[in-house]
Order: structure tokens, then sequence, then C-alpha cells
């Protein structure tokens, strides 16, 4: 079979000053852990379908992030590749320790994906059982597993059998708010448990509701209440590194999963390190800082996915890297427009070429925006899904 995963070790950046500073825990080490790796902070970039590439990843990592997971990829897509999907599976040595992210609907499927994903140099296998995309559903994947808690077992334990090391899954709260559904939601949290996987997951809103209404932190602490050993990550509603704060106070999670706040916004790492650590909150990243995130977030995305590709990808990632920018509304509209590395150096040159302060990103949700645009939403890429 041929391995489709591919490994970048050429390029490979000196360490930043950042990644010198975290990586010398001159921040607090936190409990936050998964397996033997131990977090400089309890902070991870989450799994994002068609932003958390290895790209996004470093970008991250350079600025603070301890940990971070691959968008969700389909066992199939895993096992049998085509049409350049797998380039969404490509790691560096900049990128460890990183979790591939599965997601399907057969136990043998997902345990052969799994050691493909090993092979390839992933540290950690995440299942997901979370996502609420109604081809997802339809096809017995992601969420819909919530609602069948005896083929989420099988395949748990297909899964388990082949992984030696960290297995963690990603969960949401329950299917709907239905009991049934919260007992569905306990038997595969105990199984999880019982199979003793380094962490998992809970996004605090059910499937059901997929983004709509806000994510239940109340539930993420009771569930922490009630299995304390057991490492939870808590995902929902984390826009700033406010809210990460807020959210790592509030429920008493190891770690928070930094999702939608993260895109665009590198930077929530190293803020929240800051805040974590008692210090206060940090300005924004000037328009300098900015535009060195975007170079190398561009050129990133080019030794992934060539300068065509790139450059068309590039324009949702821009758009959202606008929000720290006193220009957003302009810097926005420029981004969108972007269609080679030429016109994107255009919008750089026109709107980062002087220095300034930038701007906080605002405490609110924009999923319509992401939702739309996601590879594992709506691309033909990703008709499998
Ligand atoms: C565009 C988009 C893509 C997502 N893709 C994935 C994914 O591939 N895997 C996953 O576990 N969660 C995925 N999620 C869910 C997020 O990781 C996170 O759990 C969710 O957005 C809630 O966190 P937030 O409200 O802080 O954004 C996705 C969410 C969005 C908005």
């Amino acid at each position: 079979m041929d391995v489709m995963i591919g490994i970048l070790t050429q390029h490979e950046p000196a360490a930043t000053h950042e990644e010198k500073l975290f990586s010398a825990s001159q921040v607090r080490r936190s409990s936050c852990r998964i397996g033997a790796f131990a977090f400089s902070i309890p902070a991870m970039q989450a799994g994002l379908a068609g932003y958390s590439d290895m790209a996004m990843r470093v970008v991250a990592r350079r600025r603070g992030c301890p940990y971070a997971v691959t968008e969700a990829l389909l066992d199939r897509v895993i096992l049998t590749g085509g049409r350049g999907r797998e380039k969404r599976s490509i790691l560096c040595q900049a990128d460890h320790p990183v979790a591939g992210q599965i997601m399907g609907s057969e136990a043998d499927e997902m345990a052969a994906a799994a050691k493909v994903l090993l092979e390839a140099g992933f540290d950690v296998i995440d299942l997901n059982f979370a996502c609420p995309v109604k081809k997802v559903m339809g096809r017995c994947r992601g969420g819909y597993l919530l609602s069948d808690p005896d083929e989420a077992i099988n395949i748990m334990r297909a899964v388990r059998a082949v992984v030696p090391g960290p297995l963690t899954m990603k969960l949401r709260r329950a299917l709907d708010e239905s009991g049934a559904a919260a007992e569905n939601f306990a038997r595969i949290f105990g199984e999880a448990v019982n199979l003793n996987f380094a962490a998992i997951t809970v996004h605090g809103r059910t499937v059901e509701q997929k983004y709509t209404g806000s994510a239940d932190w109340d539930f993420l602490r009771d569930l922490k209440v009630r299995y304390p050993n057991m490492t939870l990550f808590g995902s929902g509603d984390v826009f700033t590194a406010q809210d990460a704060l807020r959210m790592y106070r509030h429920t008493g999670v190891d770690g928070v999963w930094i999702a939608r706040g993260a895109i665009g916004n590198p930077w929530i790492f190293r803020e929240f390190a800051a805040l974590i650590a008692g210090q206060p909150a940090l300005d924004p990243p000037g328009i300098f800082e900015q535009r060195e995130g975007l170079l190398e977030h561009f050129s990133l995305a080019v030794e992934i996915y060539g300068e065509e590709q790139a450059s068309r990808q590039m324009r949702k990632i821009g758009i959202k890297y606008s929000r720290l920018h006193p220009e957003g509304a302009d810097v926005w509209r420029a981004f969108i427009a972007v269609k080679s590395q030429a016109h994107w150096n255009d919008v750089l040159d026109r709107f980062y070429s002087s220095d300034g302060p930038g701007r906080n990103p605002e405490s609110v949700p924009d999923a319509q925006d992401l939702y739309k645009d996601t590879a594992c939403f709506a691309s033909p890429e990703n008709s499998a899904c």
C-alpha cells in the first residue's frame, strides 16, 4: 500500500525567540499532558477542517502553542489517498507533538488508518466522534457515533488494539438533549476511561446544536468533577485568550482546545501563556508582527500545496488575520480577492508595510462563515466525507 502521508524535512526553520522561550520552560509548567508529552501551557490548537494543517500548526507553535491536532481525516482517504487529499496530513519536524485525527465508521478501517498515521510519525491518534455535518452524519461517522455506542465502542477497541501509545478522542456533550443521548455519552466516555485513553476533548454543545447557542461549560465542569483522574480538554466558545482563561478556571479542565479563536490569531497562545502565568494581558501583535505571521503561514502553505493552491487557500486565512488589523474591513476585502502569490504580496505591501499597533479580536463567534468554507463541510475534495 502506498503511504500517502508525507513528512517534510527540508526548510526546517531555526527556533525563534518565542520557541526557545516556551521550550525552555520559562513559562510555568502546567499539569496539562497527554501520555509522556507535558505541555508548557494548558491549551492546544484544535482540529479544524480546512484550517489546521501543518502551516497553521507550525505558525501557532512558534507563538507558544505546545500541541496541535489535524483536521478530521477520513480513514478511507488515509488508506487510499488521491486528489491531493493527503496534503492535509503532511507533517514536518517542527510539528510535534501532534495528533492525527481520524474519522470513519468501520472499526477495521479506523484501526488500519491509525496504523498508517503512526507509521507516518504522528505522536497521538485522536478519534472524531463529534463532527455534526449532515453528510458526515449520514455516513455514520463523526457525531453520528454518539447515537450508536455499540459501534463507537467497537471502533475504540479496534483502534486501541493497534495503538500502543497515546489514544484520545473528541466528543460533543451528547447527540441531543434527550436522556438516551446522555446515557450514550456516558457509556462511550466510560469506555474511553476503561481503555486507558490518554485524554478526551469535549465540545460543550450537542451534535444537534451544531454551532448555535452556547457551549455548556457547566457540563464540562461537572464531568471533570466526576472523572478527576481523566485528562479532560474543554472546547467551545473560546475566541480570545481571556475566554481560554475563563474556561480553564470555570470548568477545571486540564486544557483548553482553541479552535475558532486560533484561526488568524496564532498569538492567542502566547497571550494565554501570559495570563495563566498571572501577567498582565499582552498587547495584540503589531502590524509588523502580523506581517511576519502572514508571510510564514503563506510560505508553509506553499510548501504543502504549491503556489497556486496556496494562494486560493490563503484567502480564507488572510481574512481571519484581518481581524487584528486596525483597517480590518479594507484588509478583509483585499485578501478576499487574492489569486496569486504576487497579489498576496501586494496586499501585504499595501496594509502591512508600516508598523503600528494591532487590534484585539472580539470574543464573538463567526461560525457561519467558517462553517461554509471548510474543506470537510463544503469542498468537493471531501465529497467522500
Ligand atoms: C471550521 C471548523 C472546522 C472544524 N473542524 C473540526 C475537525 O476537523 N475536528 C474536530 O475535532 N473539530 C472540528 N471543529 C470543531 C472545533 O474544533 C471546536 O470543537 C468547535 O469549533 C468549538 O470551539 P470554538 O467555539 O471555540 O470554536 C471545527 C470547527 C469549525 C468552526
